[in-house]
């Protein structure tokens, strides 16, 4: 493929760039909880959230860069990264923080990225969606055939940024090649690696386990730090995943968006049961301690994004309370409404009305103690905690867990 970025290779950095564990350390400060990149679900509030209940590296929702790099399209930009309220990527309350990319076009890539290199600690490309719209667009997981371009990819941020360039991708169906596959990353030029223990014909209903031996074996062939991701449920899957893949952190998507408080208090070692409970807060109060944080900030979060997490967030008691689950699917927010001056009413009262539910039923169940309260999933195996409480959602069939 002939490029017109060789002009690019002569940009020198002004600030020295650490890379590797040096910058893991001295940067991101040896993050081991990390959250994913989630599109329209880790956006700046979700950050804001997920940083008060423990996650130490938060990646942004994927930002496409062939649209990115149109800088005529301000509205579409600002959807994927606020840049007019300089909330989002805030030294103080937004770091460390990694944006990350999805695309095929080395130049439009690079060009993107530089438009935020000052707004984070590094610049994630995406080699790990699997969706339909990744087919069409040649990018995420429908890379994985073609590793000129991949390399292509990497290495000019690599090459061109003032801050590192990490990488995220799905196993392959052997660990050979996962492991040449992860070499070439690092020979890339990338300075962490997520590696996503399932294929990438593992999605939907049809995602089941995620392959701890793969992703040990990337992290014995590489020697930059490698994050672990898949199969996060409870707290007690951290600590086993760290020893069963030695890997430097572990991230999560779905565990964490259904339970936010995932990494909370996790200086406090815990056994495989008892549950701590302080990993499990009400969910009713999540809510409303979310849309608090949405009305505060400047920067707007999408109607969609709102809606989807009160869904996962109460997901546990919206079985039972099906007049609120209704209320809850009808709400609809103008676009342009001012959340700060009540636009977002008819979710507080959703949430309002399912506090006080949560809170009746866990006063009439005192004196029980959890192990009383917490029942056996028959499907899946897993725990089920009492529905007023955050817990996990596993969508595929048995997960047998060690910890579940
Ligand atoms: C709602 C949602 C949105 C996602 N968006 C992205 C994304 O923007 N970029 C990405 O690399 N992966 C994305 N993923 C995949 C996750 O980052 C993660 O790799 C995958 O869900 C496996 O982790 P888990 O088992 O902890 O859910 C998304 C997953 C979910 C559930």
């Amino acid at each position: 493929m002939t490029t017109t970025t060789e002009h690019l290779t002569t940009f020198k950095p002004t600030t020295r760039k650490l890379a590797g564990y040096q910058f893991y350390r001295e940067v991101l400060g040896s993050p081991k909880y990390v959250v994913a990149p989630m599109v329209d679900q880790s956006e700046l509030a979700w950050r804001r959230l997920s940083r008060r209940y423990g996650a130490q590296l938060i990646y942004t929702p994927m930002i496409n860069a062939k649209i990115w790099a149109d800088s005529t399209n301000k509205v579409i930009r600002n959807a994927f990264f606020d840049l007019e309220t300089g909330e989002e990527g805030d030294p103080t309350t937004d770091r460390p923080l990694i944006v990350q990319f999805c695309g095929n076009d080395p130049e439009k890539l690079l060009k993107s990225a530089k438009a935020l290199e000052e707004h984070c600690d590094a610049v994630d490309l995406n080699l790990g969606c699997p969706q339909e719209i990744a087919k069409k667009g040649k990018y995420g997981a429908f890379l994985q055939d073609d590793w000129d371009l991949i390399y292509k990819l990497v290495n000019i941020l690599h090459v061109n940024l003032s801050i590192p360039v990490t990488a995220k991708f799905r196993v392959f169906s052997t660990v050979e090649k996962t492991v040449e596959y992860a070499k070439m990353l690092e020979r890339a030029g990338a300075q962490i690696l997520t590696c996503h223990g399932r294929i990438r014909e593992q999605r939907g209903q049809n995602a089941g386990l995620a392959d701890w031996a793969k992703i040990r074996a990337v992290k014995e062939a590489v020697s930059v730090p490698v994050f672990a991701n898949g199969n996060i449920l409870f707290q007690s899957d951290i600590e086993v995943c760290l020893r069963e893949t030695g890997c430097d952190g572990v991230m999560s998507a779905e565990g964490q968006l259904y339970n936010v408080a995932l990494f909370s208090e996790t200086d406090k070692p815990t056994a495989l049961p008892p549950l701590n409970l302080s990993q499990h807060p009400r969910h009713a109060d999540l809510a409303l301690e979310y849309l608090d944080i949405v009305k505060s900030l400047k920067t707007r979060t999408s109607v969609s994004a709102i809606k989807g997490h009160l869904f996962k967030i109460m997901r546990p008691a919206l079985s039972r309370e099906t007049d609120l689950r209704e209320r809850l699917g009808k709400v609809t927010i103008k676009k342009t409404g001012n959340f700060a001056e009540g636009a977002l009413q008819p979710y507080v009262d959703v949430c309002l009305e399912m506090k006080e539910r949560m809170d009746r039923d866990a006063k009439g169940a005192e004196g029980k103690s959890l192990d009383e309260l917490v029942t056996i999933d028959e499907a899946t195996g897993l725990r089920i905690l009492p529905h007023w409480l955050t817990q996990p959602y596993w969508r595929s069939p048995k997960p047998a867990l060690a910890t579940g």
